[in-house]
């Protein structure tokens, strides 16, 4: 019978033949084979009888090689392991040189391992990272699924810029050697996409509220793309996007169910996830020992994720919380590196983990921003220069969720179209929602690579993707 690492090792079959499949991660004394294929962040120890094995299969069993390996489950008499497999056959599935394999059983730098993205996740954290991904990729879609929303594709190529913010991939299907050009002979980039302007989606927001606006509770979780060189730890040009949109819902509920759904996530993976949580939380805790005090989180990984889940989320306006931030000091030694003066100004990165990690020590949702800040789809308040906008800022990320009370009414979007210079003619499909049948409607964006970078501990974006685009990395 064939089963998993995870199974063998929860199996109480004791002296039954059993056949598994995997890659050696280590190979000792000529005897003890740690086998993994996946299915947990533990190896099965499989013990080789040395004396009556061809040696030239023993030379075969390196590091990275794909085995099969029959035996019989036991009891395992060794510590650090309660089952083991006593081996009677062994076939080497794929041979793997040990001069060559990149993957040794040491500790390598994750620069070293983003170079071997193909490779890096048959390390223990990067199988740890995407198990836990994968687990909370099913857990937005039984979420949404459950809560009566359902999912909408959004275009991946698309006419619109939806943040407005003019970061966009062009798509592009000219003939590079016989572009189309203008009167002055100048490549005339307008005709792209067969005669169209076209990018890569910014965000399927746009679209999302056509969906909303007829089925009332839509979301979409698709890649998005931003041609934005920035070399942060949070920033990636391809990312996954979680994009929920409801109709009749304000910025309130709006609230309510960011708070709800990142709750029901982090819970998800707590339960499902134990023995991943727990290694990765050991590596969390290495890993912020080595940073100078004043850096370190002062909670483990397992405790920020228990605190997320157990505590209600801080509502803050933008205006009390420039407020806060003019009268702070953010730290006896340093500064902020940008000072902020003025209301209306946008808030760095630093001012949003400020708020987080030094200010209320817990994820806090800021709203009601100044509109000149926001993008144009963002419902105007009463006051006139405040837009319903929402950020959902947590401890280590700073943003991770970005969303509004969209402008439904049609002579105010109007209005806020012209003031910005766009064009009404692109976005008439967007603008006939509010001739026919307008509501009151709202959503938000939740980055996924942020969330599994909170939810894993991991410090660089780059490490919870798995093929990450970066202005860097862009090979595989
Ligand atoms: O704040 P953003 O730009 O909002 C929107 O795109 C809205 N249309 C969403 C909506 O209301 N439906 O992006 C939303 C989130 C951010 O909060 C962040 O978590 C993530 O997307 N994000 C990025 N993640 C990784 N790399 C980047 N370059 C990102 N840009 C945004
Ligand atoms: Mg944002």
């Amino acid at each position: 019978m064939q089963m998993s690492v995870a199974e063998l090792l929860q199996s109480e079959n004791f002296l039954h033949d059993v056949t598994i499949k995997g890659w050696v991660r280590t190979f000792r004394a000529n005897r003890f084979i740690a086998l993994n294929d996946g299915s947990t962040i533990n190896n099965i120890q499989c013990v080789v009888d040395f004396e009556n094995t061809d040696e030239n299969i023993l030379k075969r069993i390196n590091t990275g090689a794909a085995v099969s390996l029959s035996g019989t489950l036991v009891e395992s008499q060794g510590k650090g392991q309660r089952v083991e497999i006593e081996v009677k056959n062994i076939e080497i599935l794929g041979d793997s040189n040990p001069e060559e394999y990149p993957i040794q059983p040491k500790k390598h730098s994750f620069e070293f391992l983003r170079e071997n993205a193909h490779l890096r996740v048959r390390t223990n954290t990067f199988s740890a990272v995407m198990r836990v991904r994968s687990a909370l990729s099913f857990a937005v879609h039984k979420y949404f699924t459950e809560n009566g929303f359902y999912n909408f594709h959004a275009p991946i190529i698309t006419g619109s810029d939806a943040e407005g913010a003019g970061e966009m991939f062009r798509v592009t299907s000219m003939d590079p050697k016989n572009p189309a050009t203008d009167e002055n002979g100048e490549i005339d980039y307008s005709q792209d996409f067969f005669g169209k302007e076209t990018n890569l989606t910014v965000s399927g927001q746009l679209e999302a509220e056509t969906y909303a606006m007829a089925l009332s509770k839509v979301y979409t979780f698709g890649p998005t793309f931003r041609a934005e060189n920035s070399n942060t730890t949070r920033h990636l040009a391809e990312f996954w996007m979680i994009e929920p949109e409801v109709a009749f819902n304000d910025l309130d509920s709006n609230m309510d169910l960011a708070e709800d759904f990142i709750k029901s996530v982090i819970k998800y993976i707590l339960e499902h996830c134990k023995d991943d949580l727990v290694f990765l939380d050991e590596r969390f805790t290495k890993e912020e020992q080595s940073k100078p005090q004043l850096e370190r989180s002062d909670m483990s990984l397992l405790e920020k994720l228990n605190f997320v889940v157990e505590n209600n989320f801080k509502r803050v306006t933008y205006t009390e919380a420039i407020d806060i931030l003019r009268n702070c000091k953010p730290n006896k030694k340093k500064k902020f590196q940008y000072i902020i003066n003025e209301w209306g100004a946008d808030l760095q990165s630093e001012h949003e983990r400020f708020l987080v990690e030094k200010h209320f020590k817990c994820p806090v949702i800021l709203f009601d921003y100044p509109a000149n800040i926001k993008a144009f789809y963002m419902r105007l308040n009463d006051d006139g220069k405040t837009v319903r906008a929402m950020d959902v800022l947590f401890p280590g990320i700073g943003e991770i969720v970005g969303g509004s009370q969209r402008e439904e009414r049609l002579d105010v979007l109007k209005e806020k179209i012209k003031a910005l210079d766009i064009d009404e003619k692109e976005l008439w499909w967007y603008l006939d929602l509010r001739k026919f049948g307008t509501a009151v409607h709202s959503g938000f964006g939740l980055g996924f690579e942020r969330l599994v970078q909170f939810s894993t501990g991991m410090g660089n974006i780059r490490d919870v993707i798995p093929f990450p685009r970066t202005p860097q990395n862009a090979e595989f």
